[in-house]
């Protein structure tokens, strides 16, 4: 092993790839045929497609190559290995299929990263998205895209778990923050194995054109065209030309919220500074177990309780966080040392105190934290230990949607653990354990990002494989670490998420440094609003639907397009001037809607 190049494990650090690059990809057009070359080949941003598709499933033979293969020379394996190099030990031969389709082996490899390379050169400022299709020749395996530097660093850029009989999609990708010259190659754990690639892409992105493909994105899955009619009650419906009415949006649709800690009970400040900006939390650590039965048998929920008052005497929605937490770091001192049987006894309170105690007035739990991570009521009480408490958690409170929670699913590319691929593959074993079919699943992903640019890239890479689920998936604590650039980075992680289909929500873990959310400060101890927290404001304010007026066409009508949520339209009777309210809801399914109002 010596010999071997380093490896990705461990020694390269999670931020490394953050920092770096960036990817993403596109699936949309690639099989439309000729009208896809002339997109691909405009360098305009409008004319870049974006899909947030992926393919869930294993095929027979390798889809389609995305945006021709972008900058990779020979994406096809078309000119067998032109292009191409071998990269370490080992070997690399062209094969072909049954079926007359060429693609790459690697073979005989003797370290994780002996497969074949293509020289790129990439530049400064831009997203890189990658794609390839994977196979491998026994079993499944991790198969990764790995970036080495011109600084011999390997970046890494997405993974996925690959079959033997069928291809699978890789997607991923790389944010330049140099221009240089690097190699795309590929890695396996297991050396035994043979790589198969075929239809590679890498396509890069301006920012510019990234940022054009979110708004484009937010546009069509936050907002909803509609249109109003207004009639007259008493004229057999007449449609009343000319009215004036004034729209307002009361409540926004798009769950847009905040951690919340014990210091919201003690200041009215800060409990000024929530209220007026967020309906959805999470309590930091109010919850836990370790906070409301700190000494074994004196459960104490006083300030739980007090802040779940506080939220709801201000419509604010409570996510449950958590019932347990599976590093064996968190537990309460006294959990730490019980026998198994003690253990499974006190967890068994534990779940049956605080479930059956907020039943009904949370919108979900954190069932069992960080169960990708770490195991340690697995490791105690069996295999099936998280999926029994799924299941508890739902028969004790059916109501809420039962989540899993990690760190680095959507932030750090290089922690194989929880990639999007295993995250889907814990999620399938507890919500088909037998009994568990039924419950409302969610997928949480943390979101603590490094200080460096954000790989988002392969963020929304992870997003579109976790999204072939069709489980609602939210960000559950949002963070950045400070740096130069910490509000523009939270500000690209925000619109990241917000304008993916799949994503129904976003808590961020931040707040008032009164408060001590000092990672990601959005307020200082004053409550003045940090360069962070102008981001979030600006956010609320760009994501809701502002105030405005219209007027009726002869036929009653008036067209526009509306972010989703609660709205209360007063209209003026043109012939009196009087007025009245209604109230109405946009949603997705609004599309294309026609709201009907009469006057008298
Ligand atoms: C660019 O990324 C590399 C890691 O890939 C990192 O070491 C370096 O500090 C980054 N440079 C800047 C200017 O962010
Ligand atoms: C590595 O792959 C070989 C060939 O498929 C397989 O026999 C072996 O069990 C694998 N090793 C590990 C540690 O998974
Ligand atoms: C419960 O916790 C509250 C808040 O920390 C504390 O004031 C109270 O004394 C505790 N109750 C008991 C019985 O320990
Ligand atoms: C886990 O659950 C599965 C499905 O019910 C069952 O077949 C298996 O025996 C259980 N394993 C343990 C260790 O309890
Ligand atoms: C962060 O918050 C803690 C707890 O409120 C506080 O004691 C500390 O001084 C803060 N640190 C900074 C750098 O503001
Ligand atoms: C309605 O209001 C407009 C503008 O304020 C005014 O010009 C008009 O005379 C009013 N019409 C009636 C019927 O009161």
């Amino acid at each position: 092993m010596a010999a071997c190049l380093a490896g990705l494990g461990g020694t390269i650090s999670s931020s490394v790839c953050t920092m770096s690059l960036f990817l993403w990809l596109t699936f949309v057009f690639c099989c439309s045929g000729s009208a896809i070359s002339g997109l691909i080949t405009q360098a305009v941003s409008s004319d870049v497609q974006y899909d947030a598709t992926a393919t869930p499933q294993c095929l027979a033979e390798p889809g389609c190559t995305m945006y021709q293969g972008g900058i990779i020379v020979n994406p096809e394996f078309s000119h067998g290995t032109a292009g191409w190099t071998v990269f370490g030990k080992g070997a690399i031969e062209e094969r072909t299929s049954r079926t007359k389709n060429r693609f790459m082996v690697a073979h005989h490899r003797k370290c994780p990263l002996d497969s074949f390379s293509q020289k790129v050169r990439l530049e400064k400022g831009k997203f890189y998205a990658f794609s390839a299709w994977i196979q491998v020749n026994e079993g499944s395996e991790t198969v990764s895209v790995v970036f080495r530097t011109g600084h011999g660093m390997f970046v890494p850029g997405g993974s996925i778990v690959a079959e033997q009989g069928c291809w699978s999609l890789l997607k991923g990708g790389i944010a330049a923050n140099s221009s240089s010259t690097v190699d795309v190659l590929f890695e396996s754990k297991n050396t035994s194995k043979e790589i198969w690639v075929d239809n590679v892409a890498l396509q890069p992105f301006s920012k510019k054109q990234w940022r054009f493909h979110q708004d484009e994105s937010m546009e069509k899955v936050r907002k909803s065209r509609v249109r109003f009619q207004i009639t007259y009650a008493n004229k057999r419906g007449l449609a009343v030309r000319g009215a004036k009415f004034f729209v307002k949006q009361t409540k926004p649709g798009f769950p847009f919220g905040c951690g919340m800690n014990f210091h919201i009970l003690e200041s009215t400040d800060y409990q000024y500074w929530f209220a007026s900006r967020f309906r959805f939390t999470t309590f930091t650590n109010a919850m836990k177990w370790y906070s409301t039965e700190e000494k074994q048998g004196r459960e104490n929920y006083t300030i739980a309780d007090a802040m779940v008052k506080f939220a709801q005497d201000n419509c604010i929605s409570i996510r449950g966080h958590n019932i347990f937490w599976d590093d064996p770091k968190y537990q309460p001192d006294w959990v730490k040392t019980l026998s198994p049987k003690d253990l499974r006894k006190a967890a068994e309170k534990r779940i049956n105190s605080v479930v059956s105690r907020y039943a009904g007035e949370l919108i979900a739990w954190d069932v069992v934290n960080e169960n990708m991570h770490f195991s340690f009521f697995e490791d105690n009480l069996g295999k099936n230990a998280s999926s029994i408490y799924y299941s508890t958690a739902y028969k004790l409170d059916p109501t809420a949607r039962m989540f899993l929670n990690e760190y680095n699913t959507i932030e750090y590319c290089g922690d194989e653990k929880v990639s999007p691929g295993n995250y889907k593959k814990r999620l399938r074993e507890i919500f088909s354990y037998p009994g568990n079919e039924d419950i409302p699943a969610g997928i949480g992903v943390q979101g603590h990002f490094g200080p460096g640019q954000p790989n988002l890239a392969y963020m929304r890479s992870s997003l579109e494989i976790l999204a072939t689920t069709g489980v609602p998936i939210w960000l559950t604590e949002v963070s950045v670490e400070p740096g130069d650039n910490q509000a523009q980075y939270l500000e690209e992680i925000l619109r990241e998420a917000h304008c993916h289909p799949a994503v129904e929500g976003i808590i961020m873990f931040a707040g008032p440094a009164y408060a001590g959310f000092n990672t990601t400060a959005l307020a200082d101890m004053n409550f003045n609003n940090t360069p962070a927290g102008d981001v979030v404001d600006n956010l609320i304010k760009e994501w809701r639907t502002r105030d405005f007026e219209g007027c009726t066409d002869g036929g009653g009508f008036f067209s526009t397009s509306l972010f989703h949520g609660d709205y209360e339209i007063t209209i003026t009777n043109p012939a009196t001037n009087s007025t009245s309210t209604s109230t109405f809801e946009v949603t997705k399914d609004s599309s294309g809607r026609t709201f009907h109002f009469q006057i008298e």
